[in-house]
């Protein structure tokens, strides 16, 4: 019998323990964080994994600080919730800080708790999903809270290209906090609640006289659209939950799992009728590379990644036939689908990324070449443009082209040519794969012939048809055995995905080294 009450009053103990630890700051911080259109810590958990998944590690967690009377605001778990759980039945780890104990600052513990959950994300091949809204390093804990954060950046390097690592930026990233976020695969981040930045407005105020908001520093628009730093910018809490779990779907586990493909009702060998006519004939006149793809994929939807930063390049993810593709695309609509430094750096960061897990590069390529300028030169294209060329060099994953009106020069070579170890190249009878674009190559080659003729324009515009009809077509390419099938368009998305299905087994490997050495 008294083994009994012991037991009982045990179990009732754990309850009013557990029961704290679900208070975080208490009602009144709760009150006041969600006045700002945010949820808890815990709520958000509940969005982001699958129902009744989530085991909470930790839960008990104190700091250790007794310094500035510290050791009189300690509350269970210290400001982060952590644990596993389940995405779409996939398993992940998680932490999601809790901006109402002590702003959700990182403490010695508090990276404790994250390192543990990290660790174990390696161990067993899981993605790990933060959820960060915190004021940064404890003031209070000095250095033992910036040892904190190296340890999570140690780690977040070493888990790179090992699990995804996936950031939501659900409140405040400042100082060293925005460094781990940065270092993860993809950014969320929430329109209005959320910002990152490494020194706040009135430190730039004090140093560089400059004026600045928090949100026109480091909002969600700011980084999606003008810095890149983030991926994805959502209208609040749950959207940004929401879109995490659907990129999830996308990925595998771990870089040693397969691609993910998920059933499909889109027949595979659906015709793209409305294909033969997308492409102008003119060939100045832009169209939209948007719904090439939107007519290939299966079930016409396609994620984007980036949709607001560096619009000359897309990239995002599909299925084909159900299984997971990365595709990376140039967009005749926005700049008329130049390669510069953000579309290099963005397009390079992407590809990186799949190859990393297995996820099958599906390119769609019209580039009349790199953006010329002095801005883009002086801002290193040639540095930056490399890391696209390097990346789809090193790449082993399946790799499928397919050009669709101009390739040229440098840019031809870049955007996924068999030259860089591409597997299947197809081309459209619009392909234009050349040096550069007839007129350009007239001007230089026939300066003196053109300025002599007794009628130069006339003579121009006949060296023109004459080169347009030589080289500005995929056949020249399709001789050397660099495009391997010239297609008709409505054929696209049964050939990319018969080249997709063909080459699922594919292996490749680069020679062994430490590691390559990416222009950055
Ligand atoms: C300790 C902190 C804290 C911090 C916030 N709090 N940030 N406590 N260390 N870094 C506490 C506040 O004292 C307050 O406690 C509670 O969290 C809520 O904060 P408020 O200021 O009331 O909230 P709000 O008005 O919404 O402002 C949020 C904020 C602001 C903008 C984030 O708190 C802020 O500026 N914090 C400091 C940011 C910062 O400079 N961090 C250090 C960066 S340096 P009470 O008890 O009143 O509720 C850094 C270096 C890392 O991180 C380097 C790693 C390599």
């Amino acid at each position: 019998m008294d083994q009994e009450i012991t037991t009982q009053f045990r179990i009732q103990n754990l309850e009013a323990r557990n029961e704290k630890a679900m208070e975080g700051g208490g009602a009144k911080r709760i009150a006041k964080h969600k006045q700002g259109n945010r949820l808890t810590a815990r709520e958000r958990l509940d969005i982001l994994l699958d129902p009744g998944s989530f085991v909470e590690t930790d839960r008990f967690v104190v700091h250790r600080c007794s310094n500035f009377d510290m050791e009189n605001n300690r509350s269970p778990g210290d400001g982060v919730v952590t644990g596993y759980g389940r995405v779409n039945g996939k398993l992940v780890y998680v932490y999601s800080q809790d901006f109402t104990v002590i702003g959700g600052s990182m403490s010695r513990t508090q990276a404790n708790k994250i390192c543990k959950i990290m660790d174990l994300a390696v161990k067993n091949g899981a993605p790990v999903i933060g959820l960060n809204d915190s004021g940064g390093a404890r003031i209070q804990e000095g250095v033992e809270s910036l040892a904190g954060y190296a340890d999570i950046f140690l780690r977040n390097t070493l888990a790179s290209g090992v699990v995804p690592q996936i950031t939501g930026i659900m409140g405040p990233c400042a100082g060293g906090a925005v460094y781990s976020p940065s270092i993860t695969d993809f950014i969320f981040m929430v329109k209005d609640t959320s910002y990152m930045f490494v020194t706040g407005p009135d430190v730039i105020k004090t140093v560089t006289h400059e004026d600045v908001t928090k949100e026109e520093l480091g909002g969600a628009l700011t980084h999606s659209t003008k810095s890149g730093v983030a991926h994805f910018a959502c209208d609040d809490d749950k959207q940004t939950l929401l879109m995490i779990r659907e990129l999830m779907s996308f990925l595998p586990s771990n870089n040693l799992d397969d691609t993910p493909t998920l059933p499909t009702r889109d027949r595979p060998d659906r015709i793209c009728e409305i294909l033969n006519k997308l492409i102008p004939d003119n060939p100045k006149k832009p169209y939209d590379m948007l719904q090439l793809i939107s007519e290939v994929v299966d079930e016409h939807y396609f994620l984007e990644v980036h949709k607001h930063f560096a619009g000359n390049i897309i990239v995002g993810f599909a299925r084909l036939n159900g299984r997971s593709v990365g595709i990376v695309a140039n967009q005749p609509q926005v700049l008329a689908g130049c390669l510069n430094i953000e579309a290099s750096r963005k397009a390079a960061r992407f590809i990186r990324f799949c190859d990393a897990f297995n996820i099958p590069i599906v390119s769609l390529v019209d580039v009349p070449g790199f953006l010329p300028g002095t801005d883009q030169e002086w801002s290193g294209l040639i540095t930056h443009g490399a890391k696209l060329l390097y990346a789809y060099a090193e790449a082993t994953v399946p790799k499928v082209t397919l050009i669709t009106r101009k390739a040229y020069g440098g840019a031809y070579i870049v955007m996924g040519s068999k030259l860089l170890r591409s597997d299947i190249n197809l081309a459209y009878p619009t392909a234009e794969i050349a040096v550069m674009g007839a007129e350009g190559a007239v001007n230089i080659i026939f300066r003196e012939a053109i300025a002599k003729a007794k009628d130069p324009v006339a003579e121009k515009a006949r060296l023109i048809k004459e080169y347009e009809e030589k080289f500005s077509n995929p056949y020249i390419s399709a001789e050397l055995g660099l495009t391997d099938e010239v297609i008709e368009p409505s054929l696209t998305r049964k050939r990319l995905i018969d080249a997709v299905e063909m080459l699922k087994n594919k292996r490749d490997v680069n020679p062994p080294k430490k590691h390559g050495n990416i222009p950055l």
